[in-house]
């Protein structure tokens, strides 16, 4: 007979095996001759929204020990392409698929793909369904022939999917069959691992350079409005920030936040059924084009254009994107649109732009001032915090009120007694 310590014990092994195994797996992907294109390993923590029939459920997991290669999906590249594709499958109909590209001496995850089966109630019990798709452009970059490490968290947003990646160690277009000597070693690490040296080392020279530049602040609130024929046609206080990631000159990728100071120069103009607002400073401009869906009877944001010059560690001096397929900011005709919360709204893989504290209203404006507020859902859900807390604390005094009473009634009697 079998006792339960020992049956435990098992157990434990199996769960140390298991997790052994997972640490060290290594995704690789051959060609037809044998040779390896890829080679990958990493942490992947998954945390997706789906609906259940009672209400949006959200779930995390951790790409599983028994996730694997799909080597039919899975190139090195086909004839003429030079993209290579990693597939990584698991579950039932679940698989993240990272695509590379490269071009002369670097090479990137040009976009990251997340399929998922939600009738897989392994992972996603109580799901009514259906397989879904999510995409993102990648940022993860490094030098041709040199390994790519990044041993903390790197965040991927994409639409109801994150994926938080870590201890990630990849190389795609691999000249040898093997992880290259060299590394491309990301931001986030270089951070976390160069700041220890300098406080236990005895200064040097070298400590007298500048220090690196605080982190940037919030945005200042801006006043803006758009004036036309009938008058005016826009109106907004908001705080604007640019998130950009860039290459720099040593290969790697880095993001920078850039305000945009409330003094930028507006302008704009004001039609039927679109309205632009541009905002231009000495390093940043943004143009922002609103649009009116006649039938609903709604604005949104439809369209930005960003564009800053960069720090000269940057390959470029300067960066334009625009996306024009936005929806973003949507408001009922008359009222205005208003948001405490940070708001990010993605432009590409590479921008962003962040939007602190926003009320705004286009189109109809009577009075030229701000109509009925329509809250977004960021702040709605932060109202909801309150709310609990208020609750809770309103049973806590109840039952603390009950106590005293009944305890007042028992000493009373006991007092009786005496
Ligand atoms: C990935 O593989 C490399 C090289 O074999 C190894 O050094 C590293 O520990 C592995 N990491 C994980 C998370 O398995
Ligand atoms: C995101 O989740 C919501 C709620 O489950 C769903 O209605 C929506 O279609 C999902 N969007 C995508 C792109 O999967
Ligand atoms: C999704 O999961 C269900 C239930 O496990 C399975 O029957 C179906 O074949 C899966 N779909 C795909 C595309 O694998
Ligand atoms: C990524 O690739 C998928 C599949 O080819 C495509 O549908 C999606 O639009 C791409 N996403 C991005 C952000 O390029
Ligand atoms: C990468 O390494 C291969 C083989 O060692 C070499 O042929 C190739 O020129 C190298 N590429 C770069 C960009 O250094
Ligand atoms: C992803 O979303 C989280 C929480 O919503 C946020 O804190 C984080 O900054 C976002 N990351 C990116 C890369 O957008
Ligand atoms: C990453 O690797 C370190 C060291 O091997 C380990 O302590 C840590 O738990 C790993 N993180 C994840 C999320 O797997
Ligand atoms: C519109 O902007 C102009 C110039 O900044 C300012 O003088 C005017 O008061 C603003 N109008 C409103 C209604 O905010
Ligand atoms: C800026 O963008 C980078 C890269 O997408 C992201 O990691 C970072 O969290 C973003 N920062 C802010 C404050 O939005
Ligand atoms: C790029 O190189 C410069 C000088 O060579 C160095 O100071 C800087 O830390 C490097 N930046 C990154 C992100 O590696
Ligand atoms: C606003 O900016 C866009 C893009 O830079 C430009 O095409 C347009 O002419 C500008 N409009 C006004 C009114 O300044
Ligand atoms: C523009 O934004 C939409 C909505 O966020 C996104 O689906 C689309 O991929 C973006 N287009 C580009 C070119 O990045």
């Amino acid at each position: 007979m079998v006792s339960s310590s020992s049956c435990r014990r098992g157990l434990l092994l199996a769960a140390v095996l298991l997790g052994f195994l997972q640490a060290s797996s290594t995704f690789e992907v051959r060609d037809k001759t044998g040779k390896i294109c890829i080679l990958a390993n990493f942490s992947a923590e998954f945390t997706v929204d789906y609906s259940t029939k009672a209400k949006v459920e959200r779930k995390t997991f951790q790409l599983p020990s028994s996730a694997h290669i799909n080597k039919e999906s899975s190139s090195c590249g086909k004839e003429k392409e030079t993209s290579q594709v990693l597939v990584v499958e698991f579950g039932t109909g679940n698989s993240l698929t990272f695509t590379f590209e490269k071009s002369n001496d670097f090479y990137h995850v040009s976009n990251l793909t997340f399929s998922y089966n939600l009738s897989d109630s392994s992972f996603f019990p109580n799901s009514s369904g259906g397989q879904r798709e999510v995409s993102r452009a990648g940022d993860i970059q490094a030098n041709i022939n040199t390994t790519y490490r990044c041993r903390s968290n790197h965040r991927v947003n994409m639409t109801n999917v994150t994926v938080l990646f870590s201890n990630v160690t990849l190389e795609a277009y691999l000249p040898n069959n093997a992880f290259s000597k060299n590394d491309s070693v990301c931001a986030e690490d270089k951070t976390s691992t160069v700041a220890p040296p300098i406080t236990t080392h005895i200064p040097t020279t070298t400590s007298l350079a500048p220090p690196t530049p605080p982190p940037t602040d919030t945005p200042k609130i801006g006043r803006y409005n758009v004036t036309g024929l009938h008058g005016i046609c826009l109106l907004a206080t908001m705080g604007l920030q640019v998130n950009v990631t860039y290459s720099t000159k040593n290969k790697t990728s880095k993001s920078e936040l850039l305000n945009l100071p409330p003094t930028a120069e507006v302008s704009g103009t004001c039609e039927n059924s679109s309205i632009t607002l541009n905002l231009t400073s000495e390093s940043t401009s943004l143009s922002f084009q609103f649009s009116q869906n006649t039938s609903t009877e709604k604005y949104f944001l439809q369209g930005i254009i960003v564009t800053a010059n960069l720090p000269p560690e940057a390959t470029e001096k300067n960066i334009s994107y625009s996306n024009h397929t936005l929806n973003a900011l949507k408001t009922s005709v008359g009222k205005s649109y208003k948001c405490i919360a940070e708001e990010s709204i993605w432009i590409s893989g590479k921008a962003a732009v962040n939007i602190f504290n926003i009320q705004l209203q286009a189109f109809k404006i009577p009075g030229d001032k701000f109509g009925a507020v329509e809250e977004c859902q960021l702040d709605e859900n932060n109202m909801l915090i309150p709310i609990i807390v208020g609750a809770a604390l309103a049973g806590l005094v109840l039952i603390v009120l009950i106590a005293y009473l009944i305890g007042r009634k028992r000493s009373h009697a006991g007092y009786q007694t005496i």
